[in-house]
């Protein structure tokens, strides 16, 4: 059995504003072995680091990303929007969004893990894809980098382009014969919700290891992923999932 991978959910999203270099370099010191975080594509053509199409739930801005260019974008705050977090500090209000680029360039020196989840279920971003994969390739520095999106087409797209991309699908839903969709689309994974994994356990029994499950927080969740030996554990809190997982290590 391999060992379950933790992967932070938007970087920690439980205790630090999503999505934000903050939360990005926090997953890194506490040795999460990937970070997952949500692209878009700003008016001028840049791919940016947020998970909503819009900016008003996460930032102090308004409108949609697409609305904007990167220079608006980089003047709104990604971290004041969390003053109601109990560990919130006046220093988040400097956070801003960060540009694939700028979160690439942060995991340069560190071998973690990245999922780059293409938000193009909403809007057709133009070229967004061709767009990520070259960024990687420029930035990357040959880091392991899984691209899943709900929007099937987009990492069809993302293989079609290159066909060493590792590609997940996502989904909230279940799909019958699992393994006939990572065999025929080439899927690296299936990133499947806790719902959607618990709810039909036996069908994943043999895919364990092309499984990566979101979003797991609560303790019984994280502890039956692990002993079952589910490829990666995408949660909010990576800092629980790896004392759960160095736990079970301790004891075993
Ligand atoms: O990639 C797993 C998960 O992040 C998908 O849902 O809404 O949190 O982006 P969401
Ligand atoms: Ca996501």
């Amino acid at each position: 059995m391999t060992e379950t991978k933790i992967y932070g959910h938007r970087g920690c999203m439980g205790t630090l504003p999503e999505n934000t270099l903050l939360g990005f370099r926090q997953a890194i010191e506490l040795g999460a072995d990937g970070i997952e975080i949500d692209v878009h594509m700003t008016k001028d053509g840049e791919i940016v680091v947020i998970h909503d199409e819009i900016l008003d739930r996460t930032t102090n801005g308004t409108g949609y990303v697409k609305d904007h260019s990167l220079k608006e974008i980089k003047q709104f705050s990604a971290g004041m929007n969390y003053a109601h977090f109990p560990n919130y500090e006046e220093a988040w209000n400097l956070e801003r969004i960060p540009a694939l680029q700028e979160v690439l360039e942060l995991l340069a020196p560190y071998k973690i893990e990245l999922n780059i989840e293409l938000k193009t279920c909403h809007f057709r971003y133009e070229h967004l894809e061709e767009k990520v994969l070259s960024l990687v390739k420029e930035y990357g520095d040959g880091r392991k980098v899984v691209y899943s999106s709900f929007h099937l087409p987009s990492i069809l797209r993302i293989k079609q382009i290159d066909q060493n991309a590792e590609i997940a699908w996502l989904l909230d839903q279940q799909i019958s014969h699992p393994k006939d969709y990572l065999q025929s689309l080439e899927l690296e994974a299936l990133h499947l919700s806790r719902g959607t994994f618990f709810s039909d356990v036996f069908s994943y029994k043999d895919l364990l290891e092309k499984t990566r499950i979101w979003t797991v927080n609560d303790i019984d969740g994280l502890k039956q992923l692990l002993d079952l030996g589910v490829n990666t554990i995408i949660t909010d809190f990576p800092e629980k999932a790896l004392f759960y997982k160095s736990e079970r290590k301790t004891f075993a």
